[in-house]
């Protein structure tokens, strides 16, 4: 694997989404760019460089570039988490990326909505072979470690059953999605769409422009409704960083 990915970035929007990542990188070095931490390491073998976008698009469209121009990552890997835009989904569950579009792109009657401008296209694919790589690593951790990550009280709290893994489109935009009535609007406008969240698509194009290969996880925390406010940074903490952790542990050491 380590020859396949020469120097691995890797990004999360906020703290608790990498907790444990940067604590296990060996031989550690620290820059401070724009705001932001980027940590060189050794990641199970795997030269990679971490760092926190903060939320939102512009955020982690800058930090992309910044991996790319500055650190000369050759593949991106986001982990996160996402509310869910199809009833098919469960909180706990991990979706896989393998499309991004923004959701709030629209430069209607300029261009067809949702297309980026002078780009010609709204939706822009992950690599395959990352993306299947990440997706093989996520069927394993769910299989394999996911209950043993997670202590029995926070399953019983989250009411979380084994994750489940699917593939497909997530939809990014500069908003977090916490009304019924606006998550069926979305659902209405990309019926395939499986999970809603602020960060990929902006990374998926800037992946796009430079040509380099990447890949999109998040664990669902919530389903895009009323409810999402409550208990979202606590899943964070007690769930979705133990889940980046097992699965980006099995990307860096799987055969
Ligand atoms: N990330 C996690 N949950 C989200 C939601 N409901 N809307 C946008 N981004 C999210």
């Amino acid at each position: 694997m380590s020859s396949q990915i020469p120097r691995l970035g890797l990004i999360s929007a906020l703290h608790q989404e990498q907790a444990g990542l940067i604590e296990t990188m060996q031989a550690t070095e620290k820059t401070h760019r724009g705001m932001r931490d980027y940590t060189f390491g050794k990641l199970w073998g795997i030269d990679t460089v971490c760092v926190l976008s903060r939320m939102g698009k512009v955020a982690a469209a800058a930090t992309a570039a910044t991996l790319i121009e500055r650190f000369a990552v050759t593949h991106i890997v986001f982990t996160g988490v996402a509310g869910a835009a199809g009833d098919e989904l469960r909180v706990g569950d991990i979706v896989v990326a393998d499309a991004l579009v923004q959701h709030d792109m629209n430069t209607t009657p300029l261009f067809p909505q949702y297309e980026v401008p002078l780009l010609g296209q709204s939706h822009f694919s992950s690599d395959k072979n990352l993306t299947d790589r990440l997706a093989r690593a996520a069927s394993d951790f769910a299989a394999l470690d996911a209950q043993g990550a997670i202590s029995e009280q926070d399953r019983e709290n989250f009411r979380l059953g084994l994750p489940r893994v699917h593939r497909g489109l997530i939809a990014s935009g500069d908003e977090f999605v916490h009304r019924q009535e606006r998550r069926d609007a979305l659902k209405a406008a990309f019926p395939s769409l499986l999970a809603l969240e602020m960060e990929g698509a902006a990374v998926a194009q800037v992946c796009f422009e430079f040509g380099v290969p990447f890949a999109v996880i998040r664990t669902i925390s919530d389903s895009a409704n009323e409810e999402a406010p409550h208990d979202f940074m606590q899943f964070i903490d007690r769930i979705a960083s133990r889940y980046a952790f097992g699965i980006v542990k099995r990307l860096c050491t799987q055969a």
